[in-house]
């Protein structure tokens, strides 16, 4: 048996009566906060500066040479005498540093990645051009082999497919060492071999390079988000994942991990990567280590935006801005992002 519900016939009268009722008088009204732009200009906690950026680059061979890539609008790969044009822009916008990747030849990659042990590669000649001209630019370089390496990976392989952790980490202490020698102010293992971070610090310091910083991708997760980024290296690695080295997607204690042992070997900033998807562990490594703690907004999040706005399903820039403006909130005092100028000219 149901009960029937008495009958509600509330009249149009009455329904006037009761929207014309005033709420209770609120001592806490929030949205005093929020009023005009001075309030809100008063009250903001975060703020955007140009000098949280890092731009990173991609550099290709020749002169005044530029490729537009597909998966990253508005971007393009670069020779190095461009690249010197930018690191002037760089330093006008008040952008303090740019992150430079090679784009290798397929021909001059191998499975060992010999390229990166070349003194005169692309990227220390790069590295060696810029400073020269532009010798305030902060230069950040990735240790890692997959740039390199004809399999894509970012370490050596074992006849059987398994990435060498030991024999791996030893050819990063010399790229590191070689990349200090050009001139790079900011070493940045990115392969997240076991150790990597205490013996590279070692390997700098043996050749006077101490002042040489080391920025450890500490917690380097397996995402799917590095797609674009692998179109504009042509890094995509034809056979397997990087499960074994990067770390799950599902795990957020193990980040505490890998930080603390960046930090007992020697790191002097902690980075997560990717950005967005993963506040939880800028706010947890911003919480429990002293170090400044970087993040990197990576490429799939750029071009994610980017293809919606050209679509006219987001306001870009809008969407940009609040991206990056999150990941600071969330305790990254340094962000590597495509987007440096764009916003930075904005601000
Ligand atoms: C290489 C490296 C990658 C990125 C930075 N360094 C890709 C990867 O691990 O496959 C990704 C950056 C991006 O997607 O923007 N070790």
């Amino acid at each position: 048996m149901t009960t029937a519900s008495p009958k509600t016939n509330t009249s149009a009268a009455q329904t006037q009566k009761i929207i014309s009722r005033r709420p209770e008088a609120l001592t806490r009204r929030p949205r005093r906060n929020r009023k005009s732009p001075a309030v809100r200009a008063m009250v903001r906690e975060t703020r955007l500066h140009p000098s949280d950026f890092v731009a990173p680059y991609f550099v290709i061979e020749g002169n005044n040479q530029r490729q537009a890539l597909t998966s990253m609008p508005g971007l393009e790969r670069l020779s190095a005498d461009l690249l010197v044009r930018e690191a002037e822009e760089l330093c006008r916008l008040g952008i303090p540093a740019m992150a430079l990747f090679p784009v290798v030849p397929s021909e001059r990659k191998d499975a060992e990645g010999s390229e990166a042990l070349r003194e005169d590669s692309l990227l220390l000649e790069t590295v060696r051009l810029i400073k020269k001209e532009v010798p305030d630019i902060c230069i950040v370089t990735d240790i890692a082999l997959d740039p390199y390496t004809s399999h894509g990976h970012d370490g050596l392989l074992s006849n059987d497919g398994v990435i060498l952790n030991d024999e791996t980490v030893q050819v990063l202490g010399a790229m590191a060492c070689l990349q200090a020698h050009a001139g790079v102010d900011i070493v940045a293992p990115s392969d997240m071999m076991d150790g990597r971070v205490g013996h590279i610090r070692a390997c700098l310091d043996s050749i006077n390079k101490c002042d040489v910083s080391i920025l450890a991708y500490s917690t380097k997760y397996a995402s799917a988000f590095y797609g674009p980024f692998r179109d504009a290296l042509g890094s995509h690695p034809p056979q397997g994942d990087k499960l074994s080295y990067q770390q799950d997607p599902a795990n957020a204690r193990e980040a505490l991990l890998e930080a603390e042992l960046d930090v007992a070997e020697g790191a002097d900033i902690l980075m997560v990567k990717p950005g967005l998807p993963y506040l939880d562990i800028i706010a947890m490594l911003h919480e429990n280590f002293p170090l400044p703690i970087a993040a990197y907004h990576v490429s799939g999040e750029y071009s994610m935006i980017k293809a919606a706005a050209e679509n006219g399903w987001l306001d870009g820039p809008k969407a940009m801005h609040e991206s990056l403006l999150s990941i600071k909130r969330a305790g990254a005092s340094i962000i590597f992002t495509y987007a440096a100028k764009e916003i930075a000219q904005k601000l």
